[in-house]
């Protein structure tokens, strides 16, 4: 009998490698700064609301968002899978939205409050860029109403908003493309422990209750300040801020929640939610040396192109809040509107967060629009996180 030369051993290694390469072939590696994009209903319900665990669903967020990690250095759940962080973190900010610790009525007397502050102030220049406004009300607001049990308000000053405004922006924007200001976050970081002294790391809380709300107040405005109809729903919105003016639907009209889903239909603050998924190429081999046949893509859920689905008929990408209306919504349209997401990890502030927008967007149109002392000058287009060129309020001759 010829015994083989070459071992065992070499041989089972030549039939894995093999079935790797093969495996390869036939289930191409995606490219991996390219995500999969998912932009229908049913694939995306799959992704958000698939029957994991928890720890699971955290663990694909955090592997996602590992950029927003190292640029902000923060290990809030947005960024971290541990179930009992997770538990802690939307139990503080859900604590933080409650009746109890900030009624409606306060968050619109601050509101007001901050309008005045920023806006009728006798040193309030000619003319100021309409993105730096809104995000300094926002911010401040954020932080002496939603914040109040923390803050040392006298700490805030003006020019210190700003610099944090447009610091998370550009921290923010450069992390998509790996560019990372350490230096930039401590200017920034300093002025957040300076107004939050308690907290070990402020950012950590100023991401999810300011950055997007910022946004959603910023389209606002600008889609209603010269829309007559709209200023009149929120104007008495300002004057009686209670759930049941908000969705109040007088004499055939739409209400402010009609216009503030429409906001956040057509331009949600977080267009994609990503997860970084394990996929396995179909192989007995898997189960054997799953490291060798498994791989990490990441998944995009796009929320803006589900929400500009045909499902909202041809008119789907102009600004209509009547579309809203309980008489004309269809059953399936309000749910393709997934602007805060879906599943286990559905945002805290889901129902409070548009009424809460919709408030600070009542106080500055009280003071801003067509035939007030400040109007504002529109730009070429409605803007997101950046996009706001052109846009800024003046005072009126
Ligand atoms: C209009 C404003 C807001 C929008 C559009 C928004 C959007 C979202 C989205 C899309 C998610 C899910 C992220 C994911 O699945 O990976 C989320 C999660 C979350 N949001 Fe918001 N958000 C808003 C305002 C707020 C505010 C004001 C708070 C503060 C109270 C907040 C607290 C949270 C928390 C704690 C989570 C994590 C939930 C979890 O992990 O279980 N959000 N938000």
């Amino acid at each position: 009998m010829i015994q083989s030369t070459v071992p065992m051993y070499a041989y089972a290694f030549l039939v894995v490698l093999c079935t790797y390469c093969l495996s390869r072939r036939l289930y191409p590696s995606p490219k991996p700064h390219v995500p999969k994009r998912l932009t229908s209903l049913a694939d995306i319900e799959q992704l958000l609301s698939r029957p994991a665990h928890i720890a699971d669903h955290l663990s694909s967020r955090a592997l996602a968002n590992a950029r927003l990690a190292r640029a902000f250095n923060i290990n809030s759940t947005f960024v971290n899978s541990d179930v009992a962080a997770h538990g802690a973190f939307t139990k503080f900010a859900t604590a933080l939205i409650s009746p109890r610790n900030l009624p409606w009525g306060r968050l619109a007397y601050v509101a007001k409050q901050m309008v005045s502050v920023h806006l009728l102030c006798t040193n309030f220049p000619s003319i100021v860029a309409f993105d730096t406004l809104i995000r300094r009300i926002t911010l401040h607001v954020i932080l002496v109403a939603l914040l109040a049990g923390y803050v040392d308000e006298s700490a805030i000053e003006v020019d210190d908003l700003d610099l944090v405004a447009v610091g998370i922006n550009k921290i923010w924007t450069l992390s998509k493309s790996s560019t990372y200001c350490p230096e930039l976050l401590e200017e920034v970081n300093l002025r957040l422990r300076r107004w939050l002294p308690t907290y070990d790391n402020p950012i950590e809380i100023i991401i999810p209750t300011y950055e997007t709300m910022w946004r959603v107040v910023a389209v606002a405005v600008s889609l209603a300040y010269d829309d007559v109809e709209a200023t009149r729903l929120f104007a008495a919105l300002l004057k009686q801020p209670t759930n049941e003016q908000y969705r109040n639907l007088a004499d055939n009209s739409i209400s402010v929640d009609n216009f503030m889903q429409e906001v956040l239909r057509l331009y949600p603050p977080t267009r994609r939610i990503s997860r970084v998924m394990p996929v396995t190429s179909p192989s007995i081999l898997t189960k054997l040396l799953p490291q060798f046949f498994t791989r990490q893509l990441t998944v995009a859920a796009d929320i803006e192109a589900l929400q500009r689905d045909s499902c909202w008929a041809s008119s789907l990408g102009e600004f209509d809040p009547a579309r809203h209306h309980p008489q004309r919504c269809t059953r399936q349209q309000p749910r393709t509107l997934l602007a805060f997401g879906a599943g286990k990890l559905t945002c805290v502030a889901k129902n409070w967060a548009p009424q809460a927008a919709a408030i600070l967007v009542a106080a500055i149109l009280d003071q801003v629009g067509l035939e007030k002392d400040l109007n504002i000058k529109a730009g070429r287009a409605v803007g997101g996180r950046e996009g706001w060129e052109g846009w800024s309020v003046r005072k009126s001759l």
